[in-house]
């Protein structure tokens, strides 16, 4: 049996290891869930132990590993920069780095490049082991569950990959080719970074922020402002290009824009009102929605072979709005360019670069594509006896075992009560999709404010997702035909007519992220879902992640139990198990 394992870490705020064992997607896990610091960027030790364990495996089992970063090529990127930009103060090199993991650019090196070692420290050995371009780790990632014929446009676009920040394949008959690329440091993400931090912001954190607030920015961009971002940011011959007066990410270890930027934004450095940060944040959004596809259709102009499907990976291609609008623009059946097929990969930050270099491997060997994955239940299970010891170790709580589970759920959900729901393998990926989630009846017009206020602990505009019984989603919301959505990865508009039912996972803008769950790819999940629809007659729930604001999302039982009980979180339900806290229940039965 071939075992292809695929890690990435030391690298944005990633670590993974994923698993393929003869063609099939096995495990896909990430190291912060374990070790329980938020995007831990330490060698994957627990990850890669753990699915060594599922399988029984030793690392000598292993035929092949792929790392997710290039040493040689990121070496030589930056000689690029140096060249072409000049020296960069010394502590460009040396200084620590918040989005490195603590690492400074050296040390960034030198531990991937000695990542052998690491696997012979924990390990005893190190697999014959692989450096997979970043970019080209992610665009396996997405290109492996994007079902097509005939051609298919992969675009990464990420921070920086080694030396592209984005690049762009061609996958055509089996085979993976690169078609155009931009260099580093011309970079959506630096430039959506650097307006972030701008706007007072933590970079390469907060982004999400900025997107969530850009639907407050007014139903047009302000267009004196949109005018002055646009000369900032070209698109020539299928490249970007930032204009580097407002950008200082290739000579600054921390700091991503220059005070022409601030100037150029009408900013004094002070924090912006909540209107001026939203007028911004409108402005910057769509000038990536239009950049985006600018490039986009010029890389399609000078391909030989038109792609009829497009699939998108890197850390940019986690904003949701952004996916929406290419959707839009280029399912358009008179747009000149056209795709029939869209994949946003759910899993487009680092950490899926572990699964895409796994296949990256498989490829190499066998010159075979793995099988896709079905769905996203990638991560560590764990058996009812230990969830039964995590429960005995805490003393205020109360449990008892479900004998109608769906339904008994669904009762708690629709008398209002938020309850936390574990159950099976943990999600890859940054999103919580019904095995680590915290569920919630979106009908009550309090309930984003309740969760806000008491269990995610976060802004007010920012919006919760909903996740709809696959077959009454179009129903609900304007899907795209004929697609399911199973990974909240892009937005689509919920309609008018049921818009007011879910007020609690309904933004502003009148969008929502949606997640479908069919019975195939979640059954437990869709049982729920459609217990919830016979009492309530909405086949809705509002669905975030099981964790509290700063932390990973749970991963063992115990971590679970103490996040529920250091909560407001009404009611625990774990496996075949229903929790709640025994204060809360004396007060009821007193
Ligand atoms: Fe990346």
């Amino acid at each position: 049996m071939q075992n292809f394992l695929g890690i990435i870490c030391f690298q944005g705020h990633a670590s993974a290891a994923a698993l393929i064992r003869d063609g099939v997607i096995t495990d896909a896990c990430i190291e912060d869930r374990f070790t329980r610091n938020k995007q831990d960027t330490a060698f994957p030790q627990q990850a890669v132990q753990s699915i060594l364990d599922r399988h029984h495996l030793r690392i000598t089992d292993i035929s092949h590993a792929a790392f997710a970063w290039s040493p040689r090529k990121s070496l030589a990127g930056q000689a690029r920069q140096l060249l072409q930009l000049g020296l960069p103060p010394p502590e460009y090199f040396l200084n620590a780095r918040q989005h490195h993991g603590g690492l400074s650019r050296v040390d960034k090196f030198l531990r991937m490049a000695r990542v052998g070692r690491e696997f012979e420290r924990f390990f005893g050995a190190c697999p014959p082991l692989a450096f997979v371009p970043n970019h080209v780790a992610h665009s396996y990632s997405a290109a492996l569950a994007t079902p097509h014929s005939g051609t298919l446009l992969s675009v990464v676009a990420d921070g920086s990959g080694e030396d592209a920040a984005i690049s762009c394949f061609e996958v055509r008959g089996g085979r993976h080719r690169q078609v155009a690329s931009t260099p580093i440091p011309h970079s959506f993400g630096i430039l959506y970074s650097a307006v972030t931090q701008a706007l007072g912001f933590v970079p390469d954190s907060d982004e999400y922020k900025v997107m969530g607030l850009s639907s407050y920015g007014g139903p047009v961009p302000d267009p004196q402002l949109s005018a002055a971002l646009d000369r900032v940011v070209e698109v020539r011959d299928g490249r970007l290009h930032l204009d580097l007066r407002y950008f200082q990410l290739h000579r600054s270890a921390d700091r991503f824009f220059t005070d022409d930027l601030l100037k150029l934004l009408n900013l004094d450095g002070t924090t912006p009102t909540f209107a001026a940060r939203a007028r911004i944040a409108r402005c910057l959004q769509d000038l990536l929605e239009r950049r985006m596809a600018e490039l986009i259709e010029q890389v399609v102009a000078h391909m030989p072979h038109k792609p009829n499907a497009l699939c998108t990976s890197g850390g940019v291609f986690l904003n949701c709005l952004l996916n929406e609008s290419l959707r839009r623009r280029f399912q358009a059946s008179d747009s000149h360019v056209h795709f029939e097929h869209f994949h946003f990969s759910p899993i487009a930050d680092d950490n899926g670069t572990a699964l895409g270099a796994a296949a990256w491997a498989h490829h190499q060997q066998t010159q075979k594509w793995p099988a896709p994955y079905a769905n996203l239940a990638l991560g560590p299970a764990y058996s009812a006896a230990e969830m039964e010891t995590a429960l005995r170790q805490a003393d205020d709580c109360v449990w008892r075992q479900l004998t109608d589970h769906a339904l008994e759920v669904a009762q708690e959900l629709a008398a209002g009560r938020v309850v936390a729901y574990y159950q099976g393998r943990a999600e890859f990926g940054p999103r919580a999709l019904g095995s680590r989630s915290i569920l919630a009846d979106p009908r009550p017009a309090d309930m984003k404010e309740r969760m806000n206020a008491k269990v995610k602990l976060r802004e007010a505009f920012r919006p919760y997702a909903p996740s709809v019984l696959a077959e009454r989603a179009d129903a609900y919301f304007a899907m795209p035909s004929a697609e399911a959505l199973p990974y909240m990865i892009e937005t689509v508009h919920a309609r008018p007519q049921h818009a007011a039912e879910i007020p609690s996972v309904v933004h502003n803008d009148g969008t929502s992220r949606v997640q479908t769950v069919s019975r195939d790819q979640n059954p437990g999940f869709h049982d729920v879902l459609a217990a919830f629809e016979r009492l309530t007659g909405v086949p809705v729930l509002l669905n975030t992640s099981f964790n509290l604001d700063g932390q990973p999302i749970v991963n063992s039982p115990r971590d679970a139990v103490d996040c529920f009980v250091n909560s407001d979180i009404d009611v625990l339900v774990m496996g075949p198990y229903l929790i709640e806290k025994k204060m809360e229940c004396q007060e009821v039965a007193a």
